[in-house]
This record gives C-alpha cells, structure tokens and sequence, in this order.
C-alpha cells in the first residue's frame, strides 16, 4: 500500500466525509483539488490538470483555483448539479506544528445556495425533504434557505401526492430515504428528476443529531403534524451538517394541507404554461409573465406561488378580490404603492443574510432604505379603502427602530468588504473617532513632513509616499541626492532614478498612524458585526414584514393587470356552474400582435350540460379555448381579475388537463402509455367538483382503439364523476354522443367558406363538425401541391368507400334512406347546423362584422385549383348553401346509383348465404365503426360473397 504524505493523508480523511462532494482544499491562496475531483474538476470548469508527488509512485492528479475567485466556479458546478465542500485551514500556519489544521466549514449544495449569483431573482431555490411515515402516509418540507421560508404538510395517499407537490416547488435538491427516492423517480411522468439532485439520506449518512426545539419554538413545534416531524427533522439535520452556522432565519414553519390549495398534476400546470411555456420553457409566454407586473424581488415570487397555490377558501379568495378591485379602480393609489414599492429591496434575502452571517454594510444600507418606505406603505394601505389592505397594513410593524440603528451605524455608501473599513460613521463609537482623528492628524502631519524637508534640503521634487513593503518613505530623484544631509536619512529602496528614505522620526509617526488605522479597521468590523448581531435578533419582525409587502406587490400588479386589459371580477360561488361571457384567452390575447382575440362563452352546469365535446376543423381554436376556460378559473381562485366579460366561477378541488401525445413535447414523455397513465389517475382522482380538459383524446393510437378509448372514457366521466368535462377531437364519430348522453353537448369551431377560401372565425356554436380541414391547414403551411392534390385524391377515395359501404349496408338491410324526420347520427353529425341552432353565421359575427373577423383568420389562396373543403360544418353563406348541399349530394348519388342494384339483386335470389349476410350486415354496430374498420368488414363481407 501506498504511504501519502501527511497533507495527503488528511485530504482523503477530509474526503472521505464528503464522498459526494468536490472538496475544495484550502493550500495558501488557492483550493486544490486532488485525485477523482481534480479530473472531474478539471473537465467541468475546464481548467488545467496536473499533478504532484504524494509520497506514493505515482503522481497525483491535482488542479486548482485561487480562492477569490472560487465563488464562480462554486457556481457553476452547482449549476451543474454538484455539491461543493469547502476545507479550510482552521489554524494560522505559522503556529501550525506539522501539517495546518484543517475543517469543512461549509457544503454549498443545490439546494443550500445562499450566493446571489445562483439565485434567480425572483424565483425560489427550494430544498425539499420527504419522508414515509407509514405505506401511504407522507412527511413534506419545503425550504428555501435563501429567504428563511419552510412550508410543511402531511401527504396522505398515493406517491403521486407528492410528486403532485413537488411541482408546486420544483426543487432543486430533494432529501428522502434510498427507496423513497427511487420511488420517486420511478414516478416521474413530467420528467422534473433529472432536474434534481437527490441527495439520499439514511441512518448511516447521517452525522449529526439535531433536535428541532434547537430550531424553533414551542408554539411552532406545536402546530407541527406529527407525522412531519421526521421530515423537518431530516431537513434541519442536513443543513446543519452542510451550512454548520447559524439558521436563525429559518424560523416560522408554515403547516398547511394539500386540499388548502387547487391540486394540478405536473403536466396540467405545464398544459396551461403557469410559470413556463411549453414550448421552451420560457417565463415569457406564459400565465406568470403576463401577470407580474411586480416591482419587488419577493413580490414576483410570492406571486409565483400564487400561481403555483390557487385557493380552495372562498373567503380567502374574495379577500383578495376585495383589495385587487380597490386597487383596480384607483390609478393614483396603484401608482403610489408602485413608486413606494420601488425603493424596496429584497428584504427577504437581505434578512437571510443577516442571519446568515455574510450580509455586507451594503446590505444594512439597502435594508435601511427598505424601511424608510414603510410608513408610506402604510399610509397607502390604509387610504386604499380597501378592508383588505387595512387589515393587512395594521399589521405592519415598521421596524423604525431597526432603521435607526443602521442609519446611525452605517455610512450611506459603504465599501463591499466589511474588512477594509470605511462603513461606521463618524459619532457612533467615541474609540473610533479618537483613532480615526489620530490617523488624520497623523497625514496632517506628514504633509507638514514633507514641507519642511523640501523646505530643509531646497529639493522641490521631494516627495512621502507609501507602500504596503516599506511603509511610509521620503523619496529624492537620484540627481538631488547631494543635497541630502549626512547621516540624517536611512536609505530602504532604489529605484531607476530615485532613492527612498527614512528618517528615525517618520518611522515613528508611521507606527502610529498604522496602530491607528489597524486599529479603526478591526473596531469597524467588530462594531459591524455587533450591529448585524443585534439586528439578528429582530429576525421575526422584518420576516413578517417582508411578506406584508410582498403581499401588496401582488395586489398592485394584479390590479394594474387586470385594469390594463379590461378584466372583470368574477363572481365566486361554491355551486356547480361554471359561466363565463365572453371569455378570452388571457395570454394569446396578449400576443397576439395583428387582430383582436375572438371571444367565447361557456355553460357548464347540471341543467344545462356539464360536458362540451368540441369538433372542428385544425387551427380553429379548440385547443386554445379550452385552455382559456381553465385558466380564468384558476386566475378567479388566485384572487386574480378574470379576461371576460362577466364570469361565475365555482371553487374548483382539481383541474386536469390531457393534451394529445402529439401536442406534448416535454422530455420526450409523451407516449400514449403516459398519457393512459393520466387518465388512470384523473378517473381515480377527479371529483364533481374537478374541471376536465381533454385535447384531442385517443390520438396516440389507432384509430378505432382510439375513438373507443375516447368514448368510454367520456362515459365514465359523464356517468361516474359527473365533473365538469371540456373534450375536444377530430373523431367526429363521437358526436352522436349527445344523444345518449344527457349531460354533453356538441360545440365546434366555426368555419366560413368563401370559394376557394377558408376563414377560421374562432367562434364556439353548438353542433357537431365534420371535418377538420387537415389538408387545407397543410396547404396553408406551404407542404407542396403534389402532396396536397394527392391528399384531396386519396381522401375523397376514403370517403367514396366509406359512402359506398354505408349505400351498401343500408341497402343490403334494407333500410333504405334514414327516416326524413330522424336523420341518423351519422348524418346529424354532419349536418350542424340543424334548424333549433342559431345560423352559425350569426353566432360567429354578431354584429355582421365579417370585416372585423376576417382580416384575423387564417386564408390562403390557393395557386391551383384544389378541391374545396367538403365541411359540412363550415359556416357557409346563405346563398351559397344549396349549391354546395348539391353538390355534395351528387357526390351520394352517384355512389348510391352504383349500389342502387343491390337491394333488387338481394330480393332475386333470396340465397340463404346473401340473407346470412345481411343479417351480419344488420346486427353490425356501423355507428361504432371508423371508417377503417367498417372497410375491412365490407372486405370480409365481399370474400365471403365471392
Ligand atoms: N379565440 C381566438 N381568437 C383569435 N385567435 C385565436 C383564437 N383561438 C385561437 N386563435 C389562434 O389560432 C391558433 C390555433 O388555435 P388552436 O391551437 O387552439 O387550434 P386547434 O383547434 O386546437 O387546432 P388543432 O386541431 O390543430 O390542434 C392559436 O395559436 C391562436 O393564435
Ligand atoms: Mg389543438
């Protein structure tokens, strides 16, 4: 075995501690990595590897960096998703006998970052801990060590539960037993475990014994679940074990339970682009983009958990609603709090700082300036009018006496480092105004030093310097030295051109200038830290009071959201109707650059239908709309201004949303396995009071097993949960539904079709689509014309097939044409426009203003003549519609004209082989059928003809 040298020896007893850890060692100026880390390192900072002796053969693998710059390289391997142990020499190397002490002060880990530049502004960096109690019983904390937060609750159910809550924090470290953590990741539908570090935790792991009265009090202690208490326990061990100082800030734990709040599964609140796009997963582009209009740090992240935390109160809510209607309606009051807010700095993070132990004179002064504004928030607060505001604001504790402290302490521009000086002001401490009249007086008197020895030796270039080597020194340019008095000055440097000098007196007046000033530097940094001690200790206060101006930041940029683009209060009620007028998608309404959004109403309530199935064409809107339904019920429970023109919105428990495979691009999860296992849970979980969104169901598979799986699905929730359920697909089969299901209606996207153009009016009206108008959205995507000629070719051979098999079912069983009273489902699927539904012309352009609606639709002109769309569910106008009912019926006449023999045939022969036929024929579930499906059967049917 090979014998290392002693330094080594105790690098690797340091190392083993930390085995999942770079470990920065601290050698004089810089932090040395050796072995394993060095190699590691040296790839992922791209920094030099080399080596030296260790006393075995073999050199070691070694890099380094110096260490006032470690903090970027700490910051980018924590970007990295490494943790980062940092060695330093705990002993003064002079004294040292043998190898210089040396202790692990601090694990920097994801999840504990305290460094401003790893932490987004105005997001958090949660720490997750969780524990299993029993099988199905969960412990959850959430912290954020950057701003002092801990949110606990109990989980009670599936470990979906806790997946579900982890992406209401979207950690970045994650605590938890091995097999927990497996678990875990075992269930990882939206993808958010590669994004973070799982730091395992078990009996062994674990160093330190922390009991948590040592952290909070009693009273905290005591609205602690029982069944939480591990968990705070595992979290508090391990930031104890990593941060090893003072947590003081991490004080108030905020026990709450899951149903407090609207419960989203990880792919709803990505479908409805919350805080991120689904696309790039960007802030802008999405719900939180439009709505912060925040000007705090805390603000834009209390906001953040607004969004992530819709409210299940309803007084809670209304509260809210109350003081965003106030502000709403008063532009000058929104606009002072706005200007008041702005000179407020992120408390939150200044105070964990404090506490913390690294916050600078700097950080005093942003504090103090922070303050300052705090009467005249409460002034505002309580002339708002608004009973919410006035509650909130009596709350407020101004901590005036905190800003008295630092302005008395603390110059108003301090210098960075709180080692070098220059923060306390003049009048605060008498020692150090004594010592800083000393040090003045002292330069008074070197300048009056240097007069009286240009004076003396009649040299005009003499001049007193000083330097950090030679202290201070009388310098004479080498010509002038003849005039130098023998034996009065002591010669300490040459230069090029000149000598330095001193004399026996300025060696004595340094002395004390230096004394003074060392002096002055240590006092300054003692009384800093006295201060910063004592402001510690009013923690709590300025805690609270962080929140209470974040809380109105919300309000104000809720207010000042909602009033920009005309939103309205909705009318929060706990029964089952859902109405919204004139609904608008907040988001697309906001980007959209060239036209006006196209409004839409929604009906979902027992009498009046609880499901919409909605077909139409692509492009058309659907998808769209039914995220603008979810999305104004979840703004209503953030307490939020909704975009429509009047809402009634009950508290909804859930929302869940399932976007076809093809829609869903995160992670490349989107199979349809995923997607069933969705709808697993959604029928597990979803309540009467949940809102179902479901975007084009069934997609991922084939067709018929598709349509199936989107038909028994609609039944079950029609019939079991009973929830309120928005559907849309391109199975257009489906609509038949709406006769056997009470509680669905038919809704589809209207179309216009002018000649060879198509307008998507974006407008909801009852009935059914039957087409989606896939190839004319391909043409307009520019696909080239062979493919689109050749697209419209074999489509209408589908469809003359599929007529053709219908003419010859019918005929074969006899049945002729549907009853002109009854048209078959088929047919009234096609036909949406039924005499009882309002022209959906009308619908689509209430006030006749097609020159409003059409410069916004999608229209492409095609060079060739393409067959026209053959949507029976366009909007067409009026004088237009016989021609084209014509012209489709030509199309089922001539296919009836070939089949048209057939019954004449049947009747001849009577074979018992054709009347076995016809009874299959008869007894087949043509309505069930895609139009595959009932080929194949036709197929069969002429084999065993032939
Ligand atoms: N109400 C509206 N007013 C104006 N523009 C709209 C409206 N709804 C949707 N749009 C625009 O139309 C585009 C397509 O909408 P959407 O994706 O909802 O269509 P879709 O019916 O779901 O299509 P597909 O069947 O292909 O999924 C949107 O990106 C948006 O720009
Ligand atoms: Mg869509």
């Amino acid at each position: 075995m090979a014998k290392y040298t002693p330094m080594i020896e105790q690098y690797l007893a340091i190392k083993a501690e930390v085995q999942d850890a770079f470990l920065f060692f601290r050698l004089g100026d810089f932090y040395e990595m050796f072995f394993e880390d060095a190699v590691n390192a040296a790839r992922e900072l791209e920094i030099t590897l080399t080596g030296r002796e260790g006393g075995a053969e073999e050199r070691i693998p070694m890099c380094g960096i110096p260490y006032h710059s470690a903090d970027n390289y700490i910051a980018r391997l924590i970007e990295k998703g490494y943790k980062v142990a940092i060695c330093e020499q705990v002993e003064d190397p002079s004294q040292a006998k043998g190898v210089v002490r040396r202790e692990i002060v601090r694990i920097v880990t994801p999840g504990t970052v305290m460094d401003a530049r790893s932490l987004g502004e105005t997001s958090n960096n949660y720490m997750v801990s969780v524990t299993e109690e029993q099988e199905g019983c969960f412990g959850f904390a959430a912290c954020d060590i950057s701003t002092g937060e801990l949110f606990v609750t109990r989980l009670e159910g599936t470990i979906t539960l806790v997946t579900d809550e982890m992406n209401v924090y979207h950690p970045s470290e994650l605590l938890g037993s091995a097999e927990l953590l497996q678990k875990l990741r075992d269930n990882n539908p939206a993808g958010w475990a590669s994004s973070v570090v799982m730091t395992p935790r078990s009996a062994s792991t674990i160093h330190t014994a922390v009991s948590l009265e040592d952290y909070f009090a009693e009273a905290e202690l005591a609205a602690l679940p029982a069944e939480a208490k591990a968990c705070v326990r595992q979290l508090m061990t391990y930031l104890q074990e990593t941060q090893k100082r003072s947590l003081a800030h991490i004080k108030h734990i905020r026990v709450y339970e899951q149903n407090q709040y609207m419960i989203m599964d990880p792919f709803t609140r990505r479908n409805l682009e919350l805080v991120e796009t689904v696309r790039d997963r960007s802030k802008k582009g999405s719900l939180l983009w439009l709505l912060d209009k925040t000007v705090t740090a805390m603000g834009g992240r209390l906001l953040r958990r607004w969004i992530e935390k819709p409210l299940m109160s309803e007084t809670a809510i209304r509260e809210r609603l109350e003081a965003v209607e106030r502000l709403y309606h008063q532009l000058i009051v929104r606009d002072e709090l706005k200007q008041a807010l702005k000179e407020v700095y992120d408390l939150e993070r200044l105070v964990a700082r404090i506490a913390y132990g690294n916050a600078n004179a700097r950080d005093l002064v942003a504090l103090k300036a922070s303050l300052r504004q705090v009467p005249l928030l409460k002034q505002i607060g309580e002339a708002s009018g608004s009973g919410t505001l006035a509650k909130l604001t009596a709350r407020i504790d101004p901590c005036q006496d905190v800003m008295a402290w630092i302005d008395t302490a603390i110059q108003d521009e301090p210098p960075v480092s709180i080692r070098d000086g220059g923060m306390i002001k003049a009048g605060y401490h008498a020692y150090l105004d004594q010592l800083r009249e000393a040090s003045t007086n002292g330069k008074q008197w070197i300048a009056e030093l240097e007069k009286q020895e240009r004076e003396r030796t009649g040299v005009k270039s003499l001049k007193i310097g000083y330097n950090k080597v030679f202290g201070y020194y009388i310098e004479v340019t080498k010509a002038n030295l003849p005039s130098l008095e023998e034996g009065r000055y002591e010669r300490k440097q040459t230069l090029a051109n000149a000598e330095r000098f001193v004399t026996p007196e300025l060696k004595e007046k340094e002395g004390l200038i230096l004394e003074a000033q060392e002096k002055m530097v240590d006092l300054e940094y003692e009384l800093f830290m006295q201060l910063r001690e004592k402001l510690s200790a009013h923690i709590s206060r300025l805690q609270q009071l962080a929140e209470l101006i974040a809380t109105m930041d919300v309000y104000q940029s809720l207010a000042a959201v909602s009033a920009a683009n005309r939103y309205t209060k909705p009318a929060i009620g706990d029964d089952f109707e859902l109405r919204v007028d004139e609904g608008r998608h907040p988001v697309v309404e906001a980007v959209m650059q060239d036209g006006f959004f196209i409004a839409n109403h929604t009906r979902l309530s027992r009498e009046d239908g609880s499901m919409m199935l909605i077909t139409g064409p692509n492009m058309a809107g659907k998808s769209t709309y039914m995220r603008q339904v979810a999305i104004i019920c979840l703004m209503a429970q953030i307490g939020c201004f909704v975009p429509a023109q009047s809402a009634k919105v009950p508290i909804l428990d859930r929302i869940f949303t399932r976007i076809g495979a093809a829609d869903d691009l995160i992670g490349g999860q989107s199979t349809f396995m995923v997607e069933m296992m969705d709808i697993q849970v959604m029928t597990e979980k979803a309540t009467a009071r949940s809102l179902v969104i479901i975007d084009e169901l069934g997609r991922g598979t084939s067709t018929g097993e598709g349509m199936a799986i989107a038909q028994a699905v609609i039944e079950f929730l029609h019939d079991k949960i009973g929830c309120k359920t928005l559907v849309s697909t391109h199975f257009h089969e489906l609509a038949h539904l709406e006769e056997t299901l009470a509680g669905l209606r038919n809704y589809c996207m209207a179309v216009k079709e002018s000649g060879r153009q198509v307008t998507f009016l974006r407008k909801l009206i009852p009935g059914a689509a039957s087409t989606s108008y896939g190839i004319y959205c391909a043409q307009i995507a520019g696909l080239p014309g062979g493919i689109i000629d050749r697209s419209y070719e074999l489509l209408h051979a589908f469809e003359a097939r599929a007529e053709l098999l219908q003419g010859e079912s019918e005929a074969v069983a006899g049945i002729g044409a549907p009853p002109s009273d009854k048209p078959s489902a088929l047919q009234e699927a096609q036909m949406p426009n039924r005499t009882e539904l309002p022209l959906a012309a009308d619908a689509a352009m209430p006030d006749a203003g097609a020159a409003a609606a059409e410069p916004m639709a999608m229209t492409a002109e095609p060079e060739t003549a393409a067959p026209a769309p053959f949507a029976a569910a366009a909007v067409k106008d009026p004088q237009q519609q016989p021609e084209q009912v014509k012209e489709s019926g030509y199309v089922q006449l001539s296919l009836f004209q070939e089949t048209a023999a057939a019954p004449e045939r049947t009747k001849k022969k009577s074979d018992p082989k054709l009347e076995q036929l016809a009874e299959q024929l008869k007894s087949a579930d043509l309505m069930n059928m895609t139009p595959m499906m009932a080929m194949n059967f036709l197929f069969d049917l002429k084999k065993q003809l032939s």
